[in-house]
């Protein structure tokens, strides 16, 4: 029977992917920062037989995240598997215009995770065991003008993500890099998103329980952003400067 903590837990993605844990019997340590969402979704897995505890915190409350780990692994003895997947899309020309909100953003989609990631690869080295696993985005791998504050700090997550990966390998331990690309979720609500390209979060979900399952390193959701973002990933900088993205 898996352990779970997910971080972030009422994200539509991280539901959906709860949903189908769920129907393989895992046992849940929920953490989000809206405590009646909160109580909602520990109700709904609870109701599919599942065992469920919660924490509420703001994942950028970084003091909170020790207490929140240790009781994680304390309600089920050990995890086998931690999702990061909290985040916000930042309205980029605000963020242009303020360089305080501009690092609010940066430290919930970047800074908040990769304090999360350090207490929590620390806990699962000593385990010798388990799968680490967080939500950054197609946007890290390339920096555009429409929405760098979000990408750069997905960005950073995906770099550190690489060097730890390395070391938590020697450990026993897996860490996947979920990049999803477009997905209708209430992040994304009015955006005029691609019809053919936006993914619904049970179909990411799918990919994503399977993926951090197979241990997978970096996983791009829907499957077919990993042929866009390396073709996207190769036009030399002069010309994608000119691109309007
Ligand atoms: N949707 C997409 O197209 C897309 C594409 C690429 C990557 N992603 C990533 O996928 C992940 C899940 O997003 P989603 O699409 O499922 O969107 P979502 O349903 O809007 O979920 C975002 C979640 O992040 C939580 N959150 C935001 N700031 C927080 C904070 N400071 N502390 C704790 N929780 C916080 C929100 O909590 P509240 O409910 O309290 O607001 C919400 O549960 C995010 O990391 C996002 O960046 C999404």
């Amino acid at each position: 029977m898996k352990r779970i903590l997910i971080v972030g837990a009422t994200s539509a993605i991280a539901m959906a992917c709860a949903r189908l844990w769920a129907a393989e019997g895992a046992r849940f340590f929920l953490a989000a920062r809206d405590a009646e969402k909160l109580a909602a979704l520990a109700g709904d897995l609870r109701v599919r037989g599942a065992d469920v505890a919660s924490f509420q915190m703001d994942a950028n409350d970084v003091a909170a995240h020790a207490g929140m780990i240790e009781q994680a692994f304390q309600a089920w003895q050990g995890l086998d598997i931690a999702l990061i997947a909290h985040g916000t899309l930042p309205d980029q020309s605000a963020c242009e215009r303020d360089a305080a909100l501009t690092l609010r953003e940066f430290s919930t989609n970047g800074l908040s995770a990769i304090a999360l990631l350090t207490s929590l690869a620390n806990r699962f080295e000593r385990q010798q065991g388990g799968a680490l696993a967080v939500i950054t985005s197609v946007a890290g791998d390339r920096g555009r003008p429409s929405n760098y504050v979000y990408g750069s700090a997905k960005a950073a997550v995906s770099v550190f993500c690489e060097g730890l990966r390395a070391r938590l390998s020697r450990a026993g331990v897996a860490l996947t890099d979920i990049r999803p690309g477009f997905v209708a979720t209430p992040m994304t609500q009015g955006l005029p998103l691609p019809k053919r390209l936006t993914a619904t979060p049970e179909a990411v979900a799918k990919r994503i329980v399977a993926g951090i399952a197979r241990k997978a390193d970096v996983l791009y959701a829907p499957f077919f952003w990993f042929p866009i973002m390396l073709a996207i990933r190769c036009i030399p900088g002069a010309l994608f400067k000119r691109m309007k993205l």
